[in-house]
């Protein structure tokens, strides 16, 4: 595990798992006078150099929130503009296949556009054997949400309640045979979790910062790997 390792002097520690909210994008776009799907756009940009970036320098698992459960309170519009980023993504295989990268969609799919959930499955299955980053996207995704599903399946696996321990629920997460995220980092100048994997948030570390996610750089993540690192992570012991 990332966290028994000794810290070198010196020498950078990479988190083991980055779950980032890819927060900004409308103010992006609002502060140009250009609409929101601009920002969209952007923020699509930016979610694909920045996985890119994880993948080269070894980071081992990228979870990105894409669309939450609560974002299709959004004009129609809107949401079609956020599927139609997606599609072109899972369309374009250079984005993941070609570049080593294994992709994984967490989140309820059942709601999805059938074409959607087609290029899911097939860009998984395209990127199954893939040995580098390991990139989650959260799509239609709520924190709550995965963890009632997790409680139905227990309820319909009939497990007896005297067997129930922290791991039953962790092995039914869309998560399940991952290590949790041990560093959460959420741009655009808000300072909340806003319902993105509060279960396995539990002993991770936060970053936040002011910058808009379609400017964020992998400068920017380098620094915040920097601070990471120099962070003392004790999980309750000395
Ligand atoms: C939050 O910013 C952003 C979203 C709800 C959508 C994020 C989606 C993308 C970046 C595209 C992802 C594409 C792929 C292929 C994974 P906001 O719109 O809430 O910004 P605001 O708070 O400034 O209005």
């Amino acid at each position: 595990m990332f966290f028994k390792k000794k810290k070198p002097s010196g020498d950078i520690i990479l988190p083991e798992h980055i779950a980032i909210i890819m927060d900004g994008n409308g103010r992006w776009a609002k502060k140009r006078s250009l609409p929101r799907t601009a920002g969209h756009a952007a923020g699509s940009r930016t979610f694909k150099t920045i996985a890119r970036y994880c993948n080269k320098i070894g980071i081992k698992y990228l979870t990105v929130y894409a669309f939450s459960t609560e974002n299709w309170k959004r004009p129609k519009s809107e949401v079609d503009n956020i599927m139609n980023i997606l599609r072109d993504y899972l369309k374009d295989t250079d984005n993941f296949k070609d570049e080593n990268i294994k992709l994984e969609f967490i989140g309820d799919r059942a709601p999805l556009a059938d074409d959607i959930k087609e290029l899911m499955l097939k860009a998984e299955a395209d990127s199954a054997d893939a040995t580098g980053l390991h990139l989650n996207i959260a799509l239609n995704y709520g924190g709550r949400d995965e963890i009632v599903h997790a409680v139905k399946s227990i309820v319909k696996e009939g497990i007896d309640p005297e067997d129930i321990t922290e791991q039953t629920i962790s092995d039914r997460l869309y998560t399940a045979g991952q290590p949790d995220p041990d560093f959460i980092i959420r741009p655009s100048g808000e300072y909340r979790l806003s319902n993105y994997m509060i279960w396995q948030a539990a002993y991770a570390e936060y970053w936040f910062s002011d910058i808009l996610w379609p400017d964020f750089s992998p400068r920017d993540l380098d620094r915040a790997i920097e601070d990471f690192s120099r962070r003392n992570r004790r999980f309750g012991g000395v």
